[in-house]
């Protein structure tokens, strides 16, 4: 059972858009089509929070809140959510919502363009009741960009929402839009529009079926990637498939002592579980974007674009993680290491997807990783370093180590790991297997980093993980 109509929720209404353009963003649809013009377009490219929207999702039958970029989501992912929009915030009798006021009150306003963005991104935080803590408070931000008030009002005005009750309109017709959450319909979606094609299979043979009809896709996950062909090269993605309504993609759990993650989990899930067996992977995804990325990018989309600057590959690779991908006929897995295979290349034949992955759990091991970058948030990395070891009895018994932004592809150091194997766990010995990175690694020069301080970088953090690991202190400035 297939439909060809797009259908969400908004204003309390069911709203359905027959064949929508696949290409088109939600901002351009809420702007051209909606004419409401409060959410505002600054980069187009996820990077300055002022098209931040809110989507409502159904999870667990409570609705979920998300801030999301509307200039790099196309209107057909709207399919199954509520969409609200700034406008909406204002209540029945024209009183401005909570967290209006609160910006109002805390003068965190000058020009007032990014003013939208930054009251969507704390509206998400304060209806998830996620603004408890100064850390939570400061992420839910680290998307929006401000270029004259500042951030110290805007983040007081969050800080005062603490204290308030959050009932409001989005409370009082809570019932009433799980129940249109729930109308929606439950079928594949195919729509066909002037020369372009998508498909939101709603399972994995469905899915399966649609490649064999359409064999030369455009996956399309949380589109924080793939986007930005339309929204920055300004060119057409002609066959879409959106993988995004597959629930069987979208899991975490553990099974046989391995963390096992469907290709289409949002890394903001990523980041709350792996918390308790690797705090540093949960360091490094808090750093990765801002909220409304992590909230649509997925571990899948992360590990296919094979960037060297990946922030979640180099982790993966130390913990010598292992993908799930389906071939034609079959399912084959292989480690990562082996997936990368040239600059943005992969082994992925054509219609071939990632499913899922595993990682191991090392329980006796030393795990570490580290992200250089010009920002604290929302950046990308110039080196990203991920070291996994066991030591016993002062020996080292087993090592990963792996870097992103060093080369063409995120790598291990395996020149450097085979003179650590079985060496002693000493300051000296660490010195002389910094100087073998140079051999591992022949990084380029670019507007992040010279050639000379990426391996700079890279030699320190090695032995950074040696002094943090030996003292047993971190060396950070967070
Ligand atoms: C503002 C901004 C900030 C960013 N910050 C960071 C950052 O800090 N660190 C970082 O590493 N990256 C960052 N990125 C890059 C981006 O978030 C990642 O590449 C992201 O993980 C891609 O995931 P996605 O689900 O959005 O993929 P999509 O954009 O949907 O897809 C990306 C590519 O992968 C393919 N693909 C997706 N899923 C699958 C699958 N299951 N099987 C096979 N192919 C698949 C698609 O066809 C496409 O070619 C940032 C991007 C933006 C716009
Ligand atoms: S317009 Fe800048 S993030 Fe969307
Ligand atoms: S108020 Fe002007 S950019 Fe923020």
């Amino acid at each position: 059972m297939s439909a060809n109509k797009v259908q969400f929720i908004y204003e309390n209404k069911l709203i359905e858009l027959e064949n929508p353009d696949p290409n088109q963003t939600i901002l351009n649809f809420i702007r051209e089509e909606l004419k409401k013009t409060g959410t505002k377009e600054g980069c187009a490219e996820g990077g300055c929070g002022a098209c931040t929207i809110v989507l409502g999702e159904l999870e667990n039958k409570k609705i979920k809140y998300k801030a999301i970029n509307s200039c790099i989501s196309f209107t057909p992912t709207l399919h199954g959510k509520q969409l609200i929009v700034v406008e909406n915030l204002v209540s029945k009798n024209g009183s401005y919502h909570p967290v209006q006021e609160a910006m109002a009150k805390y003068h965190a306003s000058q020009c007032g363009f990014c003013t939208p963005g930054f009251v969507m991104s704390i509206f998400a935080m304060y209806k998830n009741k996620n603004n408890k803590n100064e850390e939570n408070i400061k992420d839910a931000i680290s998307g929006n960009l401000c270029r004259c008030t500042g951030y110290r009002p805007i983040i007081d005005a969050a800080r005062s929402l603490k204290k308030k009750n959050s009932y409001d309109d989005f409370d009082r017709n809570n019932s009433k839009i799980i129940k249109l959450l729930k109308k929606i319909n439950n079928k594949n979606i195919i729509i066909k529009h002037k020369n372009k094609k998508y498909f939101a299979p709603k399972t994995v043979n469905e899915l399966k079926k649609i490649i064999q009809q359409n064999p030369n896709p455009n996956f399309l996950s949380g589109g924080t990637d793939l986007s930005l062909i339309v929204t920055k090269n300004r060119q057409e993605i002609k066959n879409i498939i959106y993988l995004n309504n597959i629930k069987e993609l979208n899991f975490i759990k553990i099974i046989n002592n391995e963390i096992n993650i469907g290709a289409t989990t949002p890394l903001i899930q990523v980041e709350q579980f792996i918390l308790k067996y690797y705090p540093d992977f949960n360091n490094i995804l808090r750093r990765y974007g801002s909220v409304q990325i992590r909230n649509v990018g997925t571990i899948g989309g992360n590990i296919a674009t094979a960037s060297p600057i990946g922030d979640t590959l180099p982790l993966l690779l130390s913990l010598n993680t292992r993908i799930l991908i389906q071939a034609k006929k079959r399912n084959k897995e292989i480690f990562l290491k082996d997936f990368f295979i040239g600059y943005r290349k992969t082994r992925l034949k054509t219609g071939e997807f990632i499913k899922s992955i595993k990682i191991p759990i090392y329980k006796n091991n030393k795990f570490k990783a580290y992200k250089i970058s010009k920002r604290f948030d929302d950046d990308i990395s110039s080196v990203c370093a991920s070291f996994n070891f066991r030591v016993k009895n002062q020996r080292i018994e087993d090592v990963f180590i792996a870097f992103g932004g060093m080369s063409e592809i995120p790598k291990r150091a395996v020149k450097c790991e085979k003179f650590l194997l079985n060496s002693k766990f000493s300051e000296d010995i660490f010195e002389k297997a910094k100087n073998l990175l140079k051999k591992d690694f022949n990084p380029i020069d670019d507007m992040r980093a010279s050639k000379q301080y990426r391996l700079e970088v890279a030699q320190n953090l090695l032995l950074k993980f040696f002094l943090e690991t030996k003292s047993n202190k971190l060396i950070r400035l967070s």
